[in-house]
C-alpha cells in the first residue's frame, strides 16, 4: 500500500478498501479444471427435504434465528447466548475483530495467511504484525515464535484452523500454549475453524473450550458446501458475544430467513452432507497425495485432513505456471501471492473426483511444460 499522503489514514483506508484475493476469486480464478476452490463443491438444494411450502420469506431472525442459534449452540457444545450468528465466517471475523480491537491497537497474525483477515484488520485501522508459520516450520505453530513476537501493543493472536492455505492443523496443547501467552500480555486468541469442520465426526471440541480468552468463528461454508445460506457464526463469552451482535446491527442487521430456515434443515441433515463431503475428499485425497509424491521439483507438507495443500515450486516462477496451466491446460490453481508467499501457490481437493483428476494430470502436464 502506497503513503496516504495529506489525506488522513482512515480516510485512506476507506477509500482503497477491499480484498485483492476476494476480487481474484470472484472474477479470474474460474477454470474448466479448477482446484482453486478451497471447499467441498456446492451441495444443491434438491438433496435436502425442503419444500417450497416450509419456507417464508421474513421471520424473527433479529439478533439470530432462534432455531438456528440453538442447533448451532449443540454442535459445539456451548449454550445460545456465546453463539452470534453472522453472514459466514467472513463477516464473523470482522465483527470478532471489530469488538475485540481498537483502531490503533495491534494483531498478531499467522504468516503465510488468508489475505481477507489481514484486509479487514487494516480497514479497521488495527495494525498487523506477523508471526512465521511457514513451509520450513512444517506450517506448525510454534508458542515461542508467538512469545518472540508479541508486543505490549498486542490485543489479538489470529490463527486459522485448519491452516488457509496449507491445510496443517493446530493441535489443543498448542492452542493453549498461545492462550497462555494472550493471557499473560492481556490478549485474546481468535481462531478461525471454518476448515476445521472438514474433521467431520473426528473435529476436537471448538476452542472457545480452552479456556475465556478464545473466540472461535466458523461457518457451513466450505466442510460442507453449503456457502450459498452464508450460515457463519462466531462463539465467544456472553459479553462479548452481545457486543458482537450490536455492532452487526452497523453490518448486516438481520439474518436472510429463508437462508436461516434452510441452514436449519441442513443442520438436521448434516449425516447425509457430511456423507457426500467425506465421498469426495476420499475419492481425491490420494490424487492429491499420488501428485505430490510424483513432483521432485515441488516441496509440500502433505495435510492429513482437509480440502486444501500448499505447495512451493522449486525452480521457475508460479506467475508463469499459472499463465500457462490455465491458459494452455484449463487448469486453475491460486498463486501464492495471495497468501504473502509468491513461491507457493494453493491446491483444493473438494471438486468433482473427474474433474480433480484430469486437473492434477494437467497441472503436472504443465509443472513439466515449464521446467523442460
Ligand atoms: C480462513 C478462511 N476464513 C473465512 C473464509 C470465508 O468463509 P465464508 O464463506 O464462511 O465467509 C475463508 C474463505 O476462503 C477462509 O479461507
Amino acid at each position: 500500500m502506497s503513503s496516504p499522503g495529506k489525506q488522513s489514514t482512515q480516510a485512506y483506508l476507506r477509500s482503497h478498501a477491499g480484498s485483492p484475493y476476494m476480487q481474484y476469486a470472484k472474477l479470474r480464478s474460474s477454470a474448466k479444471y479448477n482446484l482453486a476452490a478451497s471447499g467441498v463443491m456446492g451441495y444443491p438444494l434438491s438433496e435436502l427435504p425442503v419444500k417450497l411450502d416450509d419456507l417464508e420469506i421474513n421471520g424473527p431472525t433479529l439478533y439470530g434465528y432462534g432455531p438456528l442459534l440453538e442447533r448451532l449452540a449443540t454442535r459445539n457444545g456451548v449454550t445460545p447466548d456465546c453463539v452470534v450468528a453472522s453472514q459466514g465466517t467472513s463477516l464473523a471475523n470482522h465483527l470478532a475483530f471489530a469488538a475485540l480491537l481498537e483502531p490503533g491497537e495491534e494483531a498478531l497474525v499467522e504468516w503465510p495467511t488468508y489475505e481477507l483477515l489481514t484486509s479487514t484488520l487494516e480497514y479497521l485501522s488495527v495494525r498487523v504484525r506477523y508471526f512465521d508459520r511457514g513451509l520450513e516450520r512444517g506450517f506448525r505453530v510454534d508458542p515461542e515464535e508467538v512469545e518472540r513476537k508479541i508486543t505490549p501493543a498486542t490485543r489479538l493472536i489470529v490463527v486459522t484452523n485448519l491452516h488457509n492455505p496449507s491445510g496443517a492443523m493446530i493441535d489443543d496443547e498448542t492452542l493453549r500454549a498461545v492462550g497462555d501467552i494472550a493471557l499473560k500480555n492481556n490478549a485474546r486468541v481468535l481462531v478461525d475453524e471454518v476448515y476445521l469442520e472438514s474433521l467431520f465426526d473426528e473435529r476436537p471440541r471448538p476452542a472457545i473450550h480452552l479456556g475465556d480468552q478464545f473466540v472461535v468463528t466458523s461457518s457451513l461454508t466450505k466442510a460442507f458446501g453449503l456457502s450459498g445460506v452464508r450460515c457463519g457464526w462466531i462463539l465467544a463469552n456472553p459479553e462479548l458475544a452481545q457486543r458482537m451482535r450490536y455492532i452487526n446491527d452497523l453490518y448486516a442487521a438481520n439474518g436472510a430467513f429463508p437462508a436461516d430456515l434452510i441452514s436449519v434443515v441442513a443442520l438436521d441433515h448434516l449425516d447425509r452432507v457430511i456423507a457426500r463431503a467425506k465421498k469426495l475428499l476420499e475419492a481425491n485425497r490420494p490424487v492429491l497425495d499420488a501428485f505430490l509424491q510424483s513432483r521432485d521439483d515441488l516441496a509440500c507438507v502433505r495435510p492429513q485432513f482437509g480440502t486444501v495443500a500448499f505447495p512451493k515450486l522449486l525452480t521457475g516462477s508460479v506467475e508463469a505456471l499459472d499463465r500457462l496451466a490455465r491458459e494452455k491446460y484449463e487448469t486453475g490453481v491460486v498463486p501464492g501471492k495471495y497468501f504473502g508467499e509468491a513461491q507457493h501457490f494453493r491446491i483444493g481437493i473438494g471438486g468433482d473426483p473427474e474433474m480433480t483428476r484430469i486437473g492434477f494430470e494437467r497441472l503436472g502436464a504443465a509443472l513439466d511444460e515449464l521446467r523442460s
